[in-house]
């Protein structure tokens, strides 16, 4: 009650501005080193994966941001035991899994909570969970997976909004995706591990967080071959133990704080990484004019100039990531010349051009390409962060900008970044988490000088 009226009240004197906002003075050159967490993407299917056993699974490296806080609730909510052990390391155990009904305030809030599916189907043959809806970056289908659990035998309708997937008895299949789906890949790998005899996956992703849930999985007595190629053999078994399993660093935390090193003329050390899975990050970054070196778990960023126009194209890994995509559109922002980027995995990812032309970029899209004129420098603004990665990219281009810009709408950043702004801090980025007028007030008058 008392929260709630002096929440009335700092609103009342129009000091409150109701949502979480970044203010960053942007112009200072990022210097210095900054570890990165477990891979997000990795994380929901092997959270997923982990109560697939009735024994305890001890999963350490996972990340503290929403998404997962998310879905550890969702797996709370299924009767599983879920115990914190410390910011990063989770016990979990399946044995006392009661409900197998996921419903729309999870979905809603974090997609991929659609992974139970596949890992309640596996282990229970029946699932409920929420069907859903589009999202920001576009309409996104989850056929794909459907077709999958059909494959092996299951019933998948759609009933009051649940996907209801139910079998007596799930079977090895061969499955061709029509594309190359992340999501689906790893939501019939987790169901096939326990079918009865040998599924066949083919045109399948090789992200590696597709690796590193099949990883997980085969540390539980799974019999997965071929995760990272486009054809996975899963010979099904018929129970899973309990695993002791760190998650692998999140490849596009790394790449986000390589581009804004990049685009702040600074000087990143990225540790706890693994370089491999940054190659074709690595790789446009020397094209377009960054010194960059690799070394065991670290990549080192120096961006000293103006940087170069570029083409670039989405693509499955191990090509150019759509999740890199707004934060290379921040780089291109700003380098000489005219660049492209086409989108080709998500029909709706370019929302936040129209934000960063507020701040002075020169960018048109006609279709599903970006066309980028380079301009020599941003100008701080006020823009709201679109989806996830965008939002990550229009705090670099405040970070690189000449002034103030405040971002709006960083839930949804929070969604995937753990201490995003504490990190860009240690480096000497000016940035702060602000929720009031005030708190603005305090930070302009901060940095002035
Ligand atoms: C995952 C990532 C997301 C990343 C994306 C592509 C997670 C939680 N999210 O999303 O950050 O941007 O991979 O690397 O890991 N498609 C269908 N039918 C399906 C499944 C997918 O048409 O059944 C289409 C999608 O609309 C999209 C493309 O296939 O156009 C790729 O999607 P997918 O790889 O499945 O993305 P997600 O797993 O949702």
């Amino acid at each position: 009650m008392k929260m709630e009226s002096a929440w009335i009240g700092r609103r009342k004197k129009g000091m409150v501005i109701g949502m979480e906002q970044y203010i960053i003075k942007g112009g200072n050159p990022l210097v210095g080193e900054v570890a990165i967490g477990g891979a997000k993407n990795a994380a929901l299917g092997i959270l997923a994966g982990a109560i697939m056993a009735d024994e305890s699974v001890i999963l350490h490296n996972l990340p503290d941001v929403r998404d997962i806080n998310v879905l550890l609730e969702a797996i709370e909510g299924s009767g599983a035991i879920v115990e914190r052990k410390s910011r990063h390391t989770v016990l979990l155990n399946g044995s006392t899994i009661y409900n197998m009904t996921v419903d729309n305030s999870y979905i809603k809030k974090m997609r991929a909570s659609y992974y139970l599916l596949g890992a309640m189907l596996g282990k229970y043959h029946h699932a409920e969970v929420s069907l859903p809806g589009g999202c920001n970056i576009g309409s996104r289908p989850i056929d794909q997976h459907l077709k999958g659990f059909r494959a092996m035998g299951a019933t998948a309708v759609v009933r009051n909004g649940m996907i209801v997937v139910d079998t007596e008895h799930l079977m090895g299949a061969h499955i061709y995706f029509d594309m190359v789906s992340v999501g689906a890949t790893i939501n019939v790998m987790l169901a096939a591990v326990l079918a009865d005899g040998r599924t066949v996956l083919e045109n399948c992703a090789k992200e590696p967080h597709v690796v590193d849930v099949a990883n997980l999985l085969n540390t539980m007595g799974a019999r997965i071959k071929g995760a990272g190629t486009d054809v996975i053999r899963i010979d099904g078994v018929e129970k899973l133990h309990g695993a002791d399993y760190s998650v692998i660093p999140d490849q596009i935390e790394a790449g986000t704080f390589m581009f804004a090193a990049a685009a702040t003329r600074g000087d990143v050390t990225v540790k706890n990484v693994i370089p491999k899975h940054l190659e074709c990050l690595t790789s446009k970054l020397r094209e377009i004019g960054c010194e960059v070196s690799e070394f065991d778990d670290a990549v080192r960023v120096v961006s000293k100039g103006r940087l170069s126009h570029s083409t670039i194209k989405t693509l499955p890994y191990p090509g150019f990531p759509t999740d890199m995509q707004p934060q290379m559109a921040v780089l291109l922002a700003l380098s000489e010349g005219t660049s492209t980027i086409t989108e080709s995995i998500f029909e709706n990812r370019f929302k936040y051009v129209d934000e960063l032309n507020r701040m002075g970029s020169d960018i048109k899209v006609e279709g599903n390409t970006a066309i980028i004129n380079g301009i020599p420098a941003l100008m701080g603004a006020q823009v709201t962060a679109p989806d996830l990665r965008a939002g990550a990219a229009l705090v670099i281009a405040g970070l690189a900008a000449d002034g103030i810009t405040t971002v709006e709408d960083i839930g949804y950043i929070l969604r995937g970044y753990e201490d995003f702004a504490c990190k860009l801090r240690s480096l000497g980025g000016m940035i702060e988490e602000v929720e009031s007028e005030r708190e603005i007030q305090k930070f302009k008058m901060s940095v002035v000088g």
